[in-house]
């Protein structure tokens, strides 16, 4: 049975215009994924139950990767919670992200998932001077939306550090192919071509939902 795992990060939830995407995305994996295990991790609603890479946070993460030490009980716990999010990593088949663009970047809480897995031993390890990744074989699927307009080519694309950031370090723990959706622009171009685009990114989502 396929497992996908579905990470968001739309604190506005049913206003939402990437959880459209999302939609459309889960309804197309539905069809060809039928009765697929589905991981949900809503990083609005659970961010705070993610270790926020604190001192102690930092200090296991050193004692785990260079055994510099042994973990105490608070801190063993927090590690834990860690681990609990680079092992649905690896039980998925695939993973979707679906995030807005938040100052050209990524929203807060969805780097604080990536820093808690983008792990040296977890997820990714250094081979021969080189990076390896460790999630080799699973797919990746990015669904964003954006208010302005950063395609290639175009004044604003060197301002787009969300996609190409979330392509460098979801390749780095080795997901391949990374797709992406991204619907822009929401607002620069007016209503119509922010509602057209939304429609255009709606109908590419559910396709890509429906690659099996
Ligand atoms: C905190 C915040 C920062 C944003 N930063 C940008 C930005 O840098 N560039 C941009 O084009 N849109 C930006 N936007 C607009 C959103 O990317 C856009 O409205 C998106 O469609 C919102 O997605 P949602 O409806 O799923 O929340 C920002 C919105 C918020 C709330």
């Amino acid at each position: 049975m396929t497992t996908l795992l579905d990470v968001f990060a739309t604190p506005r939830n049913a206003k939402s215009r990437t959880q459209k995407l999302r939609k459309a995305f889960l309804a197309g994996y539905q069809e060809a994924h039928p009765g697929f295990v589905h991981l949900e991790l809503d990083l609005s609603a659970e961010h705070a139950s993610l270790p926020a890479f604190d001192e102690w946070d930092i200090e296991a993460k050193f004692s785990v990767m260079y055994g510099e030490g042994k973990l105490d009980e608070t801190t063993a716990k927090r590690w834990d919670r860690l681990t609990q999010l680079t092992d649905q990593l690896h039980a998925a088949d695939a993973l979707l992200i679906t995030a807005p663009m938040w100052n050209f970047g990524v929203p807060w809480m969805l780097k604080r998932w990536i820093d808690c897995v983008v792990q040296g031993r977890l997820t990714f390890e250094f081979v021969n001077g080189g990076f390896n990744g460790l999630l080799k074989g699973k797919r990746a699927i990015i669904l964003t939306t954006r208010d302005g307009a950063y395609a290639p080519g175009t004044p604003y694309a060197a301002m787009d550090f969300s996609v190409p950031y979330l392509r460098t370090v979801l390749g780095l723990i080795g997901y391949a192919p990374i797709d992406a959706v991204i619907a822009e622009p929401m607002v620069m171009g007016g209503p119509e071509v922010g509602a057209t685009a939304l429609e255009k990114g709606i109908l590419e989502a559910g396709a890509l939902g429906r690659v099996s």
